[in-house]
């Protein structure tokens, strides 16, 4: 009963946060099983079906959408233009008679670019299709609102802003259905069923709260030391260019390209003074450029040349400025070889 408790507290909790009903949210694993739940759910409710996703998601949804391809649907992957931004009009000419479901990520995890979600839910509701929104990255660092935002199902997950890792959550419009992708007891209305993590969602709650509180003095905060990491680097290594767009973006994001050098190099270098990662950080290690820099135009070597840096909310404007000293050291030395 305590447990059942700590759960329903914190159920509540973070749909206060997010700005909807406690019974809209559904306890899950994390982002990928968010995501997975979204769309295989979605679909499920079809036979066949056309689906609308953008080409720069996380693995979670292109992988989910390559596996829905092979059981018979048919997906539709919107590029981003040089801004990394997924177009608008792009989703509206995409829409088909058959388009059961559109999923496009709230900002990305590479660029740290906005997506205009508000749009992209008003082209949903207009054609009545299932719109599935991966917000991972921007849940807790700027401020959100599920109220009027006609987003159908939403990915949140609480490691991404301070909570305990392994735990996050699907938000499901209450008139919104899905088909149940794992099966067993009636555990999060059936369609999670399986004992709940207790001490990880009693932890999703606090950092829901935490941030509820915090969200306005965290992104401020997180401007400030990006805008001093962006403008310190450009002025120490020639040539820095900023990928994405330069205003719609995530607070604390840079994904910066470096010419001359070779991000892995460079993170090999440092990797014990300063965490960078090259692409995203959930796959990072891999020498193949990113495909979210591809898609905005990059050629390999300026995607192979590239960073990302984020700023947390325990940084210092010092702890910045010595990252920037040791990242133009480290550069200006693998230029040298
Ligand atoms: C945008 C986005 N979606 C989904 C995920 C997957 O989340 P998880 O690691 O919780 O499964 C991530 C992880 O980095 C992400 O950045």
């Amino acid at each position: 009963m305590q447990a059942r408790k700590v759960i329903e507290d914190s159920r509540e909790i973070i749909s206060t946060f997010l700005g909807c009903g406690h019974d809209e949210i559904y306890f899950t694993s994390g982002g990928t099983e968010s995501n997975n739940l979204a769309l295989i759910g979605a679909a499920a409710l079809h036979k066949k079906g056309h689906i609308i996703t953008s080409a720069i998601e996380h693995p979670s949804v292109i992988k989910t959408c390559g596996y829905l391809e092979s059981l018979g649907f048919e997906v539709t992957y919107v590029r981003s233009d040089s801004d990394g931004i997924v177009s608008i009009d792009d989703i509206r000419h995409a829409v088909r008679k058959d388009t059961v479901l559109i999923s496009i990520m709230h900002s990305n995890n590479e660029t740290g670019v906005i997506q205009p979600v508000d749009e992209i839910g008003r082209i949903a509701e207009e054609y009545g299709i299932t719109f599935h929104v991966d917000a991972a990255q921007s849940i807790g660092k700027i401020p959100f609102s599920m109220n009027g935002s006609g987003i159908d199902l939403l990915t949140v997950v609480s490691h991404k802003f301070y909570g305990p890792k392994g735990i996050g959550a699907l938000y499901i419009k209450n008139d919104v259905k899905i088909a149940p992708v794992f099966f067993g007891a009636g555990h999060e209305k059936g369609l999670r069923p399986g004992t709940e993590n207790v001490a990880g969602i009693a932890g999703f709650g606090k950092t829901c709260l935490l941030s509820g509180r915090d969200v306005n003095s965290r992104a401020a905060h997180a401007t400030r030391l990006s805008e001093l990491l962006l403008g310190g680097l450009q002025s120490s290594i020639p040539g820095v260019g900023l990928n994405g767009h330069p205003s719609k973006r995530l607070p604390n994001t840079l994904n910066l390209r470096i010419p001359g050098i070779s991000s892995f190099e460079l993170i090999e270098k440092i990797r014990d003074r300063v965490a960078i990662s090259s692409g995203s950080a959930c796959h990072s290690g891999r020498q193949t450029p990113s495909g979210v820099l591809k898609n905005i135009g990059l050629t390999d070597e300026d995607a192979l040349s590239s960073i990302r840096l984020s700023t947390g909310k325990d940084n210092t404007e010092d702890e910045v400025n010595e990252a920037v000293g040791i990242i133009a050291n480290a550069v200006n030395e693998l230029k040298k070889k």
